[in-house]
């Protein structure tokens, strides 16, 4: 097989394109798969996510930007609701396997996998991942303060329906604010200890002391976006600094470590990885983004300094 190319954004999807990569050339996965939101029959579908994002537009009662099939878009969470939610996610898992197992070959003993993840599907992404031959390691909180309640306002319903009950509803909704979002932390196994694995690989141990001198915590707040890491830009766009921190976690500055992103979206895992001094490669399904990944880059590497937030610790 040959060397791994680095520094490229490859066009495809990430279950055949890794099966290029040579085994073990990775030392780190810090990527973003779609959380089962747009997630239509084991499809990235893009047709069938416009499709279903036109027929709900003039509806009063579903959240605008999530597709009807993602479970939070409507529907009577009743048993016909929940049996379809259902192999819908079983879907989702396997899928998860299926990359899963694809960046499992191609890391080093060692390497971490950071997956984002909803507060919903966390636990599908985890068993998949070690299913694939990873084990569990953490759960970090990326807090984010942004969530709007979304789901049923209860009284405002039974209002709407001049129910008698209305009243005593207040204050009650189908769901809690969710500000926060999961990102499963996952590594592959060990060269028989930790010793023996910075030798091999370089990698193993997290760098936990701050430059502050506080252990740090699986709590990561105060990451916020820069005007131009918007949603229009990328729907699902990540905060910089927020992948910077992530990168100098799992990541030591020394030695060669190319950094994984399978689901590049606009590229801040990539360029995270080249502003802290690594290569990078990333894959990336829409071609539409390929553009948006390469502006981002030429940027990072022509000197330009992007506003981070909260690049602490
Ligand atoms: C949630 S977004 C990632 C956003 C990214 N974190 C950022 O900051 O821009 C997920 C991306 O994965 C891509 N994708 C979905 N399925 C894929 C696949 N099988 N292979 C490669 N890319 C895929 C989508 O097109 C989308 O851009």
């Amino acid at each position: 097989m040959t060397p791994l190319a680095e520094n490229q954004v490859v066009l495809g999807d990430c279950r055949k394109v890794l099966e290029t990569f040579p085994e073990e050339s990775i030392s780190c996965c810090i990527t973003d798969p779609p959380y089962n939101y747009e997630f239509i029959g084991r499809q990235w579908d893009h047709a069938e996510i416009t499709r279903r994002m036109e027929r709900i537009k003039d509806s009063s009662t579903l959240v605008k930007n999530i597709p009807y099939g993602s479970g939070l878009a409507g529907g009577v969470r009743n048993k016909r609701w929940y049996e379809r939610n259902r192999e819908n996610i079983v879907d989702y898992q396997a899928w998860c396997l299926e990359w899963g197992q694809s960046v499992f070959r191609v890391c080093k003993p060692g390497a971490v996998v950071a997956v984002f993840s909803s507060t919903r599907s966390f636990a599908h992404v985890q068993v998949a991942l070690e299913e694939a031959g990873f084990y569990a390691r953490d759960c970090l909180v990326y807090r984010r303060h942004s969530g709007i309640p979304k789901g049923l306002n209860l009284t405002k319903k039974l209002k709407k329906l001049g129910h008698k009950d209305a009243a005593e509803w207040q204050g009650w909704h189908s769901c809690l604010r969710c500000e926060w979002e999961a990102i499963a932390v996952l590594q592959k196994p060990l060269q028989n200890n930790y010793v023996e694995t910075i030798e091999k690989s370089g990698l193993g141990p997290f760098k936990a002391i701050n430059r502050d001198g506080s252990f740090q915590s699986n709590i990561l707040e105060g990451f916020s976006k820069a005007p131009d890491e918007s949603f229009d830009a990328h729907c699902t766009i990540k905060p910089l600094g927020l992948i910077r921190k992530l990168i100098d976690l799992f990541v030591p500055s020394a030695g060669h470590h190319v950094i994984l992103d399978p689901f590049a979206g606009s590229g801040t895992t990539l360029v995270a990885a080249y502003q802290q001094g690594h290569p990078y490669v990333g894959i990336e399904i829409e071609k539409a983004y390929l553009p948006l990944i390469k502006k981002r880059l030429a940027e990072a590497k022509s000197g330009r300094l992007f506003p981070v937030f909260g690049d602490a610790g």
